[in-house]
């Protein structure tokens, strides 16, 4: 008997962009939104775009380049949200209307401030304004993880007669047990009347590391929409991981009565560009997309792996995309290979212009690192798309770093700001250090420095070093990044790329405070 469809719907470029210092630009959700939709995810959640006119114009281009998915944006029930998130996605082949509200007592009486009864009259009228844009129109009870299963079947009931197609039954934050969540969708399909109506769907954080857990006993409670971001991105501890959800219930077919239709092989490729694009590294130890998920350490593993795969892998490494980023191009390779790789791997670079200065990117890139793969032109094409910030007022022109054993490291740099070109020398406990301290004295930012960490973006010492750096000031959380094959360059150009973030002063709303 053939399977039931578990629709995947991604939130990484939205819950998964409410991590701090996560914000995307729109290019970086068009590349991630084409990456998910070759993944073959169902829906896409784009955005919040009444957070600002930025996500409002980075949901509206995901919602027309995005043909194979559907293209989704979140939107607070009220109207001036529902509204703006209706316009934002309506120019997609196939949009749909996400919006919410609190529903538990203490999201009610301390957030909201306002009664049940009102609460349920508020989330049917923004069903019935989303209505208006789409039929397609998701509805989530935020905090039904807390809420009382009373008040939830009364809502929701009405919620699915003014026209919700989808019922989203979010554990906002991560207090269920599985034992606890999915006998409550399981009991909240069948008190409610009209709940055959809607498709059922989960959304779980992982602040008790129980997020895939407990979407996967709604699952087998007949859920059948999961919500996840790759990499387990969002807030606090993050969302249920894509990548376990997908893996587990395609592995378990014994178990679960629905698969999706996720092409698994684009998953450590989906993993890696998010990673690259948020500056969130992903732990060697995460299972599926960690570096260490398909390593066999000890002797006795390799032995048995050797002699027969199974005996100790439950799925394989080239089926979840391990691999699959060959080698793609060296020194000599072409304008037109150059050009072509970027096309397949969904990056449209929009002018003449900005294709001949990535090329340039990429000869200058060659000339160091003799093979180049495509995770180097992701951060190649993230480098030059974060020079093209329109607000750039800082600029690395030069940098010389000097150590020796023995000796105190020094860095001297020329920054130009705002077009005008600034020197500066320190010295530090080591290069790195020498060259923020350098920056530093130029830029005065007055910002703390809350994470640096450097990742080999392939293997070998010829690697580029992808570089992240988070800064915080006045309450803004930023997240730069910069890679090049001298990590001290990559470092430098991290910083220098927060600075500008934390510039641009470009502010968003979170949709849940
Ligand atoms: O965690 C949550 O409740 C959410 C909703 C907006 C679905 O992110
Ligand atoms: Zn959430």
């Amino acid at each position: 008997m053939a399977k039931e469809k578990l629709i995947i719907f991604d939130t990484t470029m939205r819950d998964g962009e409410q991590s701090p210092g996560a914000a995307m630009t729109k290019d970086e959700k068009i590349r991630i939104a084409r990456q998910l939709e070759r993944m073959r995810v169902d829906v896409i959640e784009a955005g919040f775009p009444a957070s600002s006119d930025g996500d409002y114009e980075a949901v509206r281009a995901v919602a027309s380049v995005i043909k194979d998915s559907t293209v989704c944006g979140l939107a607070r029930a009220n109207e001036k949200d529902v509204r703006r998130c209706g316009e934002a996605v309506g120019s997609a082949r196939s949009p749909r209307v996400h919006t919410f509200i609190a529903t538990s007592p203490i999201h009610m009486e301390k957030k909201l401030r306002m009664e049940p009864s009102q609460v349920i009259e508020q989330a049917v009228r923004a069903v019935k304004w989303a209505r208006e844009y789409t039929g397609n129109v998701e509805f989530s009870p935020e905090d039904a993880g807390r809420s009382d299963i009373d008040f939830l079947c009364r809502i929701l009931e009405q919620v699915i007669k003014a026209g919700a197609t989808t019922i989203n039954v979010p554990d906002t934050v991560g207090y269920t047990l599985p034992d606890h969540f999915g006998p409550l969708i399981r009991r909240l399909r069948e008190r409610i009347p009209n709940s055959d109506r809607a498709v059922w769907s989960v959304h779980c954080h992982n602040d008790l590391g129980l997020a895939v857990a407990n979407s996967l006993a709604a699952v087998l409670n007949g859920a059948r929409q999961v919500e996840c971001t790759v990499n387990g991105l969002g807030e606090r501890a993050g969302n249920a991981s894509l990548e376990e959800i997908v893996m587990a219930v395609r592995t378990r077919q014994d178990v679960f009565p629905c698969d999706t239709g996720i092409d698994a092989t684009q998953i450590v490729p989906a993993s890696k560009l998010v990673s690259g694009i948020t500056g969130y590294p992903v732990q060697p130890n995460k299972a599926i997309v960690g570096a260490n998920a398909f390593a066999h350490e000890s002797g006795i593993h390799q032995d048995g792996v050797l002699k027969h795969r199974e005996t100790y892998e439950i799925m394989s490494a080239q089926s979840v995309g391990w691999n699959a980023n060959r080698l793609t191009l060296g020194k000599l390779s072409g304008r037109n290979a150059f050009k072509n790789r970027l096309h397949e791997l969904g990056i449209e670079l929009g002018s003449e212009e900005a294709l001949n200065a990535a090329f340039k990117r990429f000869k200058d890139l060659a000339d160091k690192k003799r093979e180049i793969f495509d995770e180097d032109l992701q951060a190649l094409i993230s480098e030059q798309a974060s020079d093209y910030v329109e607000n750039e007022h800082y600029r690395l022109v030069s940098l010389t770093a000097h150590s020796e054993s023995g000796e105190s490291p020094y860095a001297k740099v020329v920054v130009s700001e705002d077009g005008k070109e600034r020197r500066a020398e320190a010295r530090g406990s080591g290069p790195v250090d020498a060259s923020f301290k350098a920056i530093d004295s130029i830029v005065k930012s007055g910002s703390e420095l809350l994470l640096y960490s450097v990742n080999a973006i392939t293997t070998g010492t010829d690697a580029q070093g992808e570089v992240t750096v988070r800064l915080s000031k006045g309450g803004r959380i930023v997240n730069g990044q910069g890679a090049d094959t001298d990590i001290v360059v990559a470092s430098a150009k991290a910083y220098i790329n927060a600075l500008n973030k934390l510039h641009s002063k470009l502010e968003r709303i979170n949709p849940q405070v």
